[in-house]
């Protein structure tokens, strides 16, 4: 039989049987704070208050307050540790005067073997390649972070439950980042990329690709959001440019019934399997887009600021409003501003629009 049992569920009940009343706080203003704050309450019907880490990094709305406020409280507080393995993490909690399981909990705590380029925990769980500037958090087991050759991760982070693969192509830059990988999701992207608060929540057996060479530009205040829906896909060509504010949802997060025959209509697993999202190689996405699933984007197409897009949009065109429609075909598209030479759209992208619409 196998006796493991998810990570999360095994801090959460470690905290519930421990706290014995004191007020539980979580270590980790970030998502895998969050998603245990709200099992603490949905299943033990405790309410956590957020203590962040020096970073102070902001997630959630929860009110937050910093570290040494634990000092000599363990009376107090009992602690959930929601980052990445840091020895410092521990040693300061202990100079508090909290003990481990007594008085927190930590399923990071645990390292294997741990050296530049490599990281492993008891719960077989690897991160390979240089995670030095990296904020990482294994929730569970068996799940793998694969960084390429010259990976810059400046103020990233990355959440891993069980049985998930996150690879991230070399020579790539990712600032102000976050990737969440549920339960055997995948995470890949190719290398030579640019990513600017990319904010990923790969939900369970789905599989988010990226192909080389993608630019993801950013403003203070706007994301690119990726939610992808357990048993969907979303898969993106190489050599995209995506502006700033995109949002890519191959779910909608919460459920839908036709109340005549009391049935889910949009997220049963069948109907989940139905939904992936591909966008071709060589696609511009204008600003504050957002992408539904059940979309194809063909290969050297743009796609106008605003736009919500849904269905098929064929090859080197452009498509605009909600739904997005083609307003202009047979196009090809620069990197460069007020550019003159069409070359610079690059030999493969300079085609015709192939959709059998009938021309003049
Ligand atoms: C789509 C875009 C490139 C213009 O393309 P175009 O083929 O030159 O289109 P036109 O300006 O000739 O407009 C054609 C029609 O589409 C409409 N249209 C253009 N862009 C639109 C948009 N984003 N949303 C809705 N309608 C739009 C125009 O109003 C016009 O409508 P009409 O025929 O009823 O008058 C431009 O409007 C756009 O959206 N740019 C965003 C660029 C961006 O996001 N850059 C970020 C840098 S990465």
């Amino acid at each position: 039989m196998n006796e493991r049992i998810d990570g999360i569920q095994a801090m959460i009940k470690e905290a519930a049987a421990n706290c014995r009343g004191r007020k539980i706080a979580i270590w980790g203003n970030n998502p895998a704070g969050e998603l245990i704050r709200v099992l603490m309450m949905y299943q033990y019907k405790i309410s956590a208050s957020i203590c962040v880490d020096d970073a102070g990094h902001g997630y959630s709305e929860i009110s937050c307050f910093p570290p040494h406020k634990l000092d000599d409280n363990s009376s107090e507080y009992y602690v959930i540790v929601a980052v990445g393995y840091r020895s410092s993490v521990k040693e300061r909690l202990e100079r508090y005067g909290y003990e481990a399981g007594e008085d927190y909990t930590y399923f990071a705590d645990c390292v294997k073997k741990k050296r530049d380029g490599y990281f492993e925990d008891a719960h077989g769980n690897t991160v390979t390649g240089d995670y030095s500037d990296l904020d990482f958090c294994f929730l569970g087991y068996d799940s793998k972070i694969v960084i390429g050759e010259n990976v810059g991760l400046a103020t990233s982070h990355i959440y891993a439950q069980s049985g998930s693969l996150i690879e991230l192509g070399p020579d790539s830059m990712y600032l102000d980042s976050c990737i969440y990988a549920y339960n055997n999701a995948v995470f890949r992207s190719g290398g030579s990329s640019e990513f600017n608060r990319l904010y990923a929540q790969v939900y369970d057996n789905s599989i988010v690709s990226i192909g080389e060479g993608f630019i993801g530009y950013s403003f203070p205040g706007k994301s690119f959001i990726i939610h992808s829906q357990p048993d969907t896909s979303v898969t993106i060509g190489k050599k995209c440019t995506f502006s700033y504010g995109i949002s890519i949802m191959s779910q909608d997060g919460h459920s839908l019934f036709d109340v005549k025959t009391g049935k889910n209509i949009n997220s049963t697993k069948e109907i989940s399997q139905s939904r992936s999202i591909v966008i071709g190689d060589h696609v511009w996405i204008g600003f504050d887009v957002s992408i539904l699933y059940k979309t194809n984007v063909g290969s050297g197409s743009m796609i106008g600021a605003n736009s919500v897009v849904k269905g098929n949009i064929p090859n080197n065109c452009v498509a605009v409003g909600s739904p997005a429609k083609v307003i202009r075909r047979d196009i090809a598209w620069g990197q460069i501003n007020a550019c003159e030479d069409i070359g610079i759209c690059g030999a493969e992208y300079i085609a015709l629009t192939s959709d059998g619409e009938s021309r003049e």
